[in-house]
């Protein structure tokens, strides 16, 4: 998809399509009202330009546009408009505008108008009222990497082409003034959502296209395009490692797990930091002999979206070139049910030398987790976080719609929290005290692998703490978030690439 901007005066531009954002402005207007009347929307059309919003003046008198979130009302032929057609986009109550809204209303105006087979349109910056509280920075942003994420289709395997083929070709910002100073701000959000369209093809792949081997030539051919240094340790290696605990989850698979490590070290990076990226890549999730229930197993073919995650901030990070040292190491599996697979009740010793006792095999995401993270520690990361779809439990307590994040240092939180802020993504803080402990409690090793039912999101993320030791640490568990249920407005069903663009910003705050 091409990405431009341009100044003319939106009436002026001929496009297919011109979209504006409209707002109900009722409660800012309420103050002006008599008590008790009943609020009607009063829909604001965020242009400054009069044409724009004389020839939706109609519709709106009309009562049919309430500006409620993601309505959206197509006008052909607007009068007074060079463009061929006008959608009219709902960003919901104008006082709870930001951002956020905008990179989803971006999303809906491109599913909208691909399914009626336009290929180009231009999105005027909303920029009066609160809208204009919005830096046009990151309104450009928001607009780009909304965009992208809603030109994303998961048929790949349709033989009938049309949803896949039915895509936008080309988005222009409508902007006021200079566009000069947005060129990097529109260039950085298109190598970010790029890359979040990336991590979602690897995700949407199904296992027998998606083994360990594929996913690391996937992120080998990826850093050569890139120019990032790629690793791919086999078996082998794995063993020679003493990486115990993920070879327990390896060795009842005939595919061979992979070992990847990607590497991102500019010249000119801070000496003291050096960030290590740590992703599941479990490419498909039997459970292993503790074996999930048919139902909804197909599923599990997504349980690798923490790798791809993490594959693709490095891809990001290459191409935005931020001065920090970043190390992602991406341990890939199958966890499947054989006659060479582990079983309840075996020992393992991690890589740390940590004993650990196989409660449920289908615990297996902390296992290769557990040395992933003390590889990264050898590998001398300061400062450590990892993504993975590790719990059911997490979305028994968040649902699907906040990932649950655990830190175990407030500082990096609080970095992490702002990187969500900006980047427009949902996590919740879960606990992490030192009474959970109790759960993995083992009375043959060090611990066991699962702490059964009750508060498994943090049980889990207990145990990972155990392999992250004093280094300072984020676990992101995205179980519920990474897969989307059911299409939105501005986004398909489906991968969703959660957690890339607030990794990418979180990097990002460490550059020197
Ligand atoms: N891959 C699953 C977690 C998962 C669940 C991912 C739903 C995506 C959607 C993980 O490996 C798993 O099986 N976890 C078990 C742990 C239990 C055995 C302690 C779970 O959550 O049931
Ligand atoms: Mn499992
Ligand atoms: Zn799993």
């Amino acid at each position: 998809m091409n990405t431009n901007l341009s100044s003319s005066v939106p009436s002026q531009l001929e496009t297919e399509c011109l979209v504006v954002v409209t707002l109900d402005r009722s409660e800012l207007d309420r103050g002006k009202k008599d008590q008790g009347e009943k609020d009607q929307p009063v829909v604001a059309v965020e242009c400054a330009d009069a044409a724009v919003r004389a020839a939706a003046k109609d519709v709106i008198a009309s009562g049919e546009v309430t500006a409620k979130s993601f309505e959206t009302t197509l006008l052909h032929r607007p009068a007074g408009l060079k463009a061929k057609r006008l959608l009219l986009v709902g960003g919901g109550k104008a006082k709870n505008f930001s951002a956020t809204e905008l990179r989803k209303l971006a999303g809906t105006a491109v599913r909208t108008l691909k399914g009626k087979s336009i290929r180009s349109f231009a999105f005027a910056l909303p920029e009066t009222g609160i809208a204009a509280g919005i830096s046009v920075n990151d309104a450009v942003r928001a607009i780009v990497e909304g965009a992208f994420v809603g030109n994303f289709e998961p048929g790949y395997y349709k033989s009938d082409r049309k949803d896949n083929d039915q895509k936008i070709d080309e988005v222009t910002i409508v902007v006021r003034g200079d566009t000069e100073p947005l060129e990097s701000s529109l260039q950085a959000a298109r190598i970010v959502a790029e890359s979040q369209n990336f991590t979602r093809d690897l995700v949407n792949e199904p296992s027998n296209r998606m083994t360990p081997t594929i996913l690391a030539e996937r992120a080998k051919k990826m850093a050569a395009e890139v120019g990032l240094k790629c690793e791919v340790h086999n078996g082998d290696k794995i063993r020679q490692l003493k990486m115990g605990a993920f070879w327990g989850v390896a060795q009842g698979s005939d595919e061979p797990p992979a070992l990847i490590v990607l590497r991102y070290e500019p010249a000119d990076a801070a000496k003291d930091v050096h960030l290590g990226l740590v992703g599941k890549g479990v490419t498909f999730d039997t459970g292993g002999i503790s074996i999930k229930p048919a139902d909804g197993m197909e599923k599990m073919k997504y349980d690798m979206a923490g790798a791809a995650t993490m594959i693709g901030v490095m891809r990001a990070l290459a191409l935005l070139k931020p001065k920090v040292k970043v190390t992602a190491i991406i341990c890939a599996t199958e966890n499947m049910p054989s006659g060479k697979a582990q079983k309840p009740g075996d020992v393992q010793i991690a890589m740390s030398g940590k004993s650990i006792e196989i409660i449920n095999t289908d615990a297996e995401g902390r296992l290769i987790l557990a040395d992933g993270l003390c590889y990264a520690r050898q590998l001398g990361c300061t400062h450590l976080v990892d993504a993975a779809t590790l719990t059911g439990a997490v979305v028994v307590a968040l649902g699907y719609v906040n990932a649950g994040i655990f830190a175990s240092n407030d500082q990096m939180y609080d970095r992490f929290a702002s990187a969500l802020q900006q980047a427009g993504e949902k996590m919740w803080r879960l606990p992490l005290d030192d009474e959970y402990k109790e759960i993995i409690k083992s009375n043959i090793a060090d611990m066991v692998n699962s702490g059964g039912r009750w508060g498994g999101a943090i049980s889990a993320a207990m145990f990972l703490k155990e392999f992250a030791e004093d280094t300072p640490w984020i676990h992101l568990d995205i179980a519920g978030t990474a897969w989307m249920e059911e299409s939105k407005p501005w986004i398909a069903k489906g991968p969703s690439g959660i957690a890339l663009r607030s990794l990418v910003e979180f990097v990002k705050g460490w550059s020197t």
